[in-house]
């Protein structure tokens, strides 16, 4: 599937490629990111292979990614426009001040002013709450970015990494009031990271949702570098962030590396080729520090894995989900349709459960 096969996001009608460009490592503040001329040259090998979905945030690079891509987008005004550009608000870049990040009114206008003029438009597509506030009401946050849809700076609303309760919550609100839907949902999602299955995905599913997973190669430990043959140290920059694998990773990470030798393709491409072909996924964040990596990444878009070595990766890395996943998963079907066929699916009451004829 090539990159300029676009999907609509969620219950949208914005389309967007199947790989969406992570930029969370454009600019050099961190210490793990890419120059600006590396950046740039990640950029333009994404867009000139028809991506058209780019992702930054505010905080990222204390606002360094978001000037970077501006200043690409500029001097290219029909580019811009054709771009589905989103960006994030919560993260506070001004120390000491309360109001300098967070999803509080105040809060969001301002941040959303700071990231129009770094990135140099007058708009972005779609504007990410980066992650859960249980202190601001989230009417407050809901009405001020449906300000700013009305007003034309935004395009769609899309949540991060806020628990499924609080995005059902916030959905229902938006709906009943006539507010701009939240269309989207970035969560944490890979072979190594899978417990959003649980609750976030299904109600993505049930609520028109498209799922953006980020950290498709769990920052780099799915990409070949690390296998348990040489767990030692490894050409990597994240580490100094993240770490290295657990002992328990290296199952997942040994499965993957043969499923990909099999393949004939690199370890990266065969987990972001999982990520991408699983239930309620629309575009995975691709991340990439140096343009080969992007090159390897997008790779993944060639990779067919057979149901074999999808059953193989699934096996290896299932979740232990939180209750109801799995009761519900397993039991509910079971007491609710015994006997009965409901939506194509036949049942019958487990023998433990079927005590006698007679109905309480
Ligand atoms: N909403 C959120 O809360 C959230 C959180 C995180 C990220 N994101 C978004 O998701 C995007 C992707 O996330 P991520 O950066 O965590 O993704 P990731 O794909 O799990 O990790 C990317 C890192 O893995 C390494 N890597 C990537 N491709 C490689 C390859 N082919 N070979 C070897 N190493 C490779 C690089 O690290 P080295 O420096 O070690 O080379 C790279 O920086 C971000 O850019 C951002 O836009 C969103």
């Amino acid at each position: 599937m090539p990159l300029d096969s676009y999907v609509t996001l969620g219950r949208s009608g914005l389309r967007i490629s199947p790989f969406t460009l992570g930029t969370m490592t454009f600019g050099e503040d961190h210490g793990w990111g890419s120059s600006p001329d590396e950046s740039t040259n990640i950029l333009a090998a994404y867009l000139d292979r028809g991506g058209n979905s780019i992702d930054t945030a505010n905080i990222y690079t204390n606002g360094h990614s978001e000037k970077i891509i501006g200043d690409y987008l500029v001097g290219r005004p029909a580019l811009r426009d054709q771009v589905v550009l989103g960006t994030k608000f919560f993260g506070n870049l001004y120390e000491g001040d309360p109001n300098g990040g967070g999803p509080g009114r105040k809060a969001v206008v301002r941040q959303l002013e700071n990231s129009l003029r770094r990135l140099r438009t007058d708009y972005v597509d779609i504007y990410w709450l980066h992650n859960f506030d249980p202190s601001t009401p989230v009417e407050e946050t809901l009405r001020a970015l449906d300000d700013m849809v009305s007003d034309g700076k935004v395009r769609y609303i899309g949540f991060s990494d806020v628990p499924a309760w609080a995005t059902a919550e916030a959905a229902t609100i938006a709906r009943f009031r006539g507010w701009a839907p939240i269309i989207a949902l970035q969560l944490e999602y890979s072979l190594l990271e899978r417990t959003s299955e649980g609750e976030l995905i299904p109600m993505a599913q049930a609520l028109g949702m498209g799922v953006m997973p980020w950290g498709p190669l769990k920052s780099g430990f799915l990409s070949g570098k690390y296998s348990s043959a040489t767990t030692g140290a490894v050409d990597t920059m994240r580490t100094q962030l993240v770490g290295v694998p657990q002992e328990a990773d290296y199952v997942v990470i040994d499965a993957l590396n043969d499923v990909a030798s099999q393949v004939g393709a690199s370890p990266a491409a065969v987990a972001l080729a999982w990520v991408q072909g699983r239930p309620g996924v629309t575009s995975t964040l691709v991340g990439a520090r140096r343009l080969d990596q992007l090159e390897a990444n997008l790779s993944a878009l060639d990779v067919v894995l057979t149901e074999a070595q999808r059953g193989v990766l699934n096996d290896v890395s299932t979740p232990a989900l939180n209750f109801p996943a799995e009761n519900n998963r397993t039991l509910a079907p079971m007491i609710q349709f015994g006997g009965a066929t409901v939506d194509g699916r036949t049942t019958s009451v487990s023998p433990l459960l079927r005590t006698s004829s007679t109905r309480y």
